[in-house]
Parts: structure tokens; C-alpha cells; sequence
């Protein structure tokens, strides 16, 4: 999509662990960003990209090794402001004609320097104004390297015990060089820092959802022309949204396909159909095929073979309904930034597949289609504010993630109808529950697991043996790290006697207290 209208500012990736965090600061400030590695921001690149300003992000490397990274020197004669972050600031240091020593090696009378730290202020800069209301500011410092010459034309605005540099910059040329990391939550008033600096570089601040909305519609009315879209609507945030957009730009040339295998939860199907088809009056297609999944996964109850089937027949599936849309070119996906970010890997070693995920990679090629996907620049909270500018419903704007997989990874084990559908009663209860509480939007996904198992147990005058469950509630930022929610006690028995007095087939209710790592969020 071209972005060529707004105001962008430009971060230059250095490995940070932390870079996406820097754009997240920037864009809450209506700031239009992105995250390029160091090796692709050549001359051309910049020359191209047009930055209003730009931030060198922190990363792994030192300056004093021959070959670390750098940016291209054009950079510092566009005649825009920058800011550096840690290695950042090493960088621009050792280019601009100061000098970085490393590790513990002293000179200017600095160290090696990781967690919190004081910095204090030293002489006035306007990149720091609203900030040192308190004398002296908490900040988050992760250096083994430090500045122990400053480049000429920089002097220093704020130091702390270990990092005499701690801030420093070049008033006439807009240069600015933090040793710190002000992106981080440890650095409690870090975002001034970054508001103060856009503002010194001019932003007016145009990058807002309305904007969004109305160029995206645009991007995708020339990219599309009269020709026919298709989308796979799960009924999660980022296909709906994706939707709801594209509908809007094009209207009935979009068909959206709702495939329901069987594994969805109680309600769920009817509640998707409604709001697309009836609310929105979209095209939309409701493949009933939960013969064809239940019947392969019949004797199944390998996790990766159950994914394995369940993946490969619904990119079938998909293709069959997607075949009957004549003349469809173009294929929808609610691909977000997060995934489409080419961060910098710094070992470069293939990672270990933990599970197969779900998606309808590969279709694109295999059927001829080109993509549509205009949610790419995009983070999670910013779909979900585009989302309620689109006016789609806060409940389903606010819904938990929902695996591909449905209700299969829940069900440990051989999955029969019997199972799914006393699972999606207790689930249906426990989310009940979690709502009644008012606990829904703090937590970051709940469900229920049915277990292999039956237990013993006795209700009235006689004896039982049915299946046994676990609940499960994480709360996390991405899906990658999670921990258990911390329910009351009272909750948690509310919840068991609920689900086994209106349950039929469960009689034994368990808490799943694991995080993850190292368990997963999902049980399979
Ligand atoms: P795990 O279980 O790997 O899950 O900790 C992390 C997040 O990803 C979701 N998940 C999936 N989402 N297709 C999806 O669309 C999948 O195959 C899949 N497997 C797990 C999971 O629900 C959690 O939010």
C-alpha cells in the first residue's frame, strides 16, 4: 500500500530486542513509521524512503569490531533530525567522529551497565523538556560498550554514575544520542522523550485511524479495480476487520468464505453468518463441512496429525468455494505488521517448529491469486481502533484469539461429536463466568480443555464416571510468553460447580496453572 501521503519517519533496525517498542511509541503519537534493517537502508533507500527523521535502534553488536553494523553515511546529510539508542548512539559516535570504548574498559570514566539507572540533567535541551520533574529520571540502560569521546558539535545534556554520556546531542543539526532505552517500561517517562523529538522534527501527527481508513480504501479500489476478492473469514479480529475494509472499498466484488469444520465453539458459526451476511450484507459463503473434518479425524489423536489434516483440508475446502467465484483474482489475508517486520537475526539458526500453525499459507500460489492485505501496516490495537472506526461491535473487536485448529487442540486425544459437544457446553459456561465477573477483557484468552479421561465421582445417591476437564485463562502480550490468571478461589469453585451441575459428562474440574513457557497456551 503506498503510504507516500503521510509523514514517515524511518527506524533503522539494529537487532534490538526492543525496536518494535520504538514504533509502538511512535505511531501512539500519531506518528507514521517503519522498521527497516540496517543492511536494507542503502543510499537508494533513503533516498526513496524520504524519512522526516530518523531513529537508530539499540542492537547486540559493538562498534569497536570491524565490519558492525552502520547506516549509510548519506544519512547524516539529508539534513533531518536522528536520534540514536544505545548502539545507536555508539554508531553515530563513532561516524560522526567521537569515540565508543568497549566493555569494561574505562575512559570518560564510564562502564558496563544493565537495569535501572538515575539519570540527572545538565544544561537545558527541548528534547527533554516535561521530563526531570523530580531532578533526576529513571531509566533502563543494557550497554557492555560505552561513549567515551563525544563526536564534535555534541555536548552533553544528562549523565547518570555509570554513563557520563548518558544524554547528548547536536543542537544545530537536530542530532540527539541516548544511552538508555526510553522505549522501554522501565523507563517510566521515556515516551516524553520520544513526543518531544517528533515534535522537533516537525510530525503534525497525521497518521489517525480516520486517515488510515480513507486511504486504505483508496489503496485498495486501485490495486482491485473491477476485479473479484475473496476473503477466509474465521471471525477473529484481523479477518473481520480486514473484511468489514475491503467490503467497504469494494462491496459485492468481495466474497468472503466462512468455513465451519465442526470444531467451532457453541454459537459461534450462527453468530458469524449474522453479523457478516445479515448485518453487513456481505457475499458470504457458509461451508458446512464438518462431515469432511470430523470424518478425517476419525481415529486421530496425534496433535500434529490432527493439525496436519485439519490444515490441509481447509485449504481444499477453501479452494472448492473459492473456484465457484468466477473471475476472483485477488485473495484477502489480515497479515499484520508484526508478522510482516524482516527483523535482524543475529544467529541466524532455524528455529525448532513447536507446532504446525493453521493458516492458508501457500494457497496464493497454488491457486494464481495475488494478495490483498491491508491490514500489513498495522499492530494489534491499531486493527482493533480501525475496527471500531469500521463500527464492528466491541464484542467482536475485544474477542480472545481462536486457534485455526478450533476446539481439535482442545480436545486431547481421539475427538468424537460426543466430546466437542460437551466441551462447547463447559466452555460456553466458564465464559459466562469469566464475563459475569467482568474478567473477559483482562485476560488474554480463556477456554476449556476436555480431557482422555474419566473420573469416579458421586452426585446425589450415585456414582459417575465422566470425563474430566481443565480450564484454562493466560494473560499475555502476543501469544509468545503467557502466565496464568491469577482467579480467586471462590471463582474457580463458582465455576466447577456450575460447569458440573450444568454440564452433563463432566463430574471432575481441574486449573491449569502452567505458563508458558513452558507449557503452550493451547494443550496441543
Ligand atoms: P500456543 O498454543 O502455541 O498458542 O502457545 C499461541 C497462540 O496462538 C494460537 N494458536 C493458533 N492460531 N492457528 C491459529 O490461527 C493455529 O494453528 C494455532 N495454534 C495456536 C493460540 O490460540 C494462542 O493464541
Amino acid at each position: 500500500m503506498d503510504n507516500t501521503t503521510h509523514e514517515r519517519l524511518l527506524i533503522v533496525d539494529f537487532g534490538s530486542q526492543v525496536t518494535q517498542l520504538i514504533a509502538r511509541r511512535l505511531r501512539e503519537l500519531n506518528v507514521y513509521c517503519e522498521i527497516h534493517p540496517y543492511q536494507n537502508v542503502t543510499d537508494a533507500f533513503l533516498a526513496d524512503f524520504a524519512p522526516k527523521a530518523i531513529i537508530f535502534s539499540g542492537g547486540p553488536d559493538s562498534v569497536t569490531r570491524d565490519g558492525s553494523p552502520r547506516p549509510p553515511q548519506s544519512a547524516y546529510t539529508l539534513g533531518v533530525p536522528i536520534l540514536g539508542i544505545c548502539y545507536g548512539q555508539q554508531v553515530m559516535m563513532q561516524d560522526l567522529g567521537g569515540e565508543v570504548h568497549g566493555g569494561k574498559i574505562s575512559g570518560g570514566g564510564g562502564t558496563a551497565e544493565f537495569g535501572r539507572a538515575f539519570v540527572t540533567p545538565q544544561g537545558e535541551l527541548s528534547l527533554l523538556s516535561g521530563w526531570f520533574a523530580d531532578e533526576k529520571e529513571q531509566v533502563w540502560m543494557s550497554h557492555g560498550d560505552h561513549v567515551a569521546k563525544l563526536a564534535p558539535g555534541f555536548e552533553v545534556y544528562g549523565t547518570s554514575p555509570n554513563a557520563p554520556y548518558a544524554i547528548t546531542g547536536d543542537t544545530a543539526r537536530n542530532f540527539y544520542a541516548v544511552q538508555f532505552h526510553p522505549e522501554v517500561h522501565h523507563t517510566p517517562n521515556g515516551a516524553k522523550l520520544y513526543e518531544n523529538f517528533v515534535r522537533l522534527a516537525g510530525f503534525s501527527g497525521d497518521w489517525t485511524m480516520g486517515a488510515y481508513r480513507e486511504q486504505a480504501i483508496a489503496a485498495i479500489r486501485a490495486q482491485v479495480g473491477d476485479k473479484k476478492v475473496i476473503c477466509g473469514l474465521s471471525g477473529g479480529v484481523d479477518s473481520s476487520v480486514a473484511a468489514v475494509l475491503i467490503h467497504e472499498a469494494i462491496g459485492d466484488q468481495l466474497t468472503c468464505v466462512f468455513v465451519d469444520h465442526g470444531l467451532l465453539r457453541q454459537g459461534e458459526a450462527e453468530e458469524v453468518v449474522t453479523m457478516f451476511r445479515d448485518h453487513y450484507n456481505m457475499p458470504l459463503i457458509h461451508a458446512d463441512e464438518q462431515e469432511l473434518f470430523l470424518g478425517e479425524l476419525d481415529g486421530q489423536s496425534d496433535p500434529e496429525t490432527k493439525r496436519k489434516i485439519i490444515g490441509r483440508l481447509f485449504i481444499d475446502v477453501f479452494q472448492k468455494y473459492a473456484n465457484e467465484i468466477e473471475g476472483a483474482e485477488f485473495l484477502a489475508q489480515g497479515t499484520l505488521y508484526p508478522d510482516v517486520i524482516e527483523s535482524v537475526s543475529f544467529s541466524g539458526g532455524p528455529s525448532v517448529t513447536i507446532k504446525s500453525h493453521h493458516n492458508v499459507g501457500g494457497l496464493p500460489e497454488k491457486m494464481g491469486l495475488k494478495l490483498v492485505e491491508p491490514l500489513r501496516e498495522l499492530f494489534k490495537d491499531e486493527v482493533r481502533a480501525l475496527g471500531t472506526e469500521l463500527g464492528l461491535p466491541a464484542s467482536f473487536i475485544g474477542r480472545h484469539p481462536f486457534p485455526g485448529p478450533g476446539l481439535a487442540i482442545r480436545c486431547p486425544g481421539e475427538i468424537t461429536r460426543e466430546k466437542l459437544d460437551i466441551l462447547r457446553k463447559a466452555d460456553a459456561v466458564y465464559i459466562d463466568q469469566i464475563r459475569k465477573h467482568g474478567l473477559y477483557d483482562d485476560i488474554w484468552q480463556a477456554f476449556v480443555a476436555i480431557l482422555p479421561v474419566r473420573t469416579v465421582g458421586v452426585m446425589g445417591d450415585g456414582r459417575t464416571y465422566d470425563f474430566a476437564c481443565a480450564l484454562r485463562a493466560v494473560t499475555s502480550v502476543d501469544g509468545m510468553t503467557a502466565d496464568y490468571y491469577p482467579f480467586s478461589h471462590e471463582f474457580l469453585g463458582e465455576t466447577a460447580t456450575r460447569i458440573i451441575n450444568e454440564v452433563q459428562g463432566i463430574n471432575r474440574v481441574t486449573y491449569d496453572i502452567t505458563s508458558k513457557p513452558p507449557g503452550t497456551i493451547e494443550w496441543e
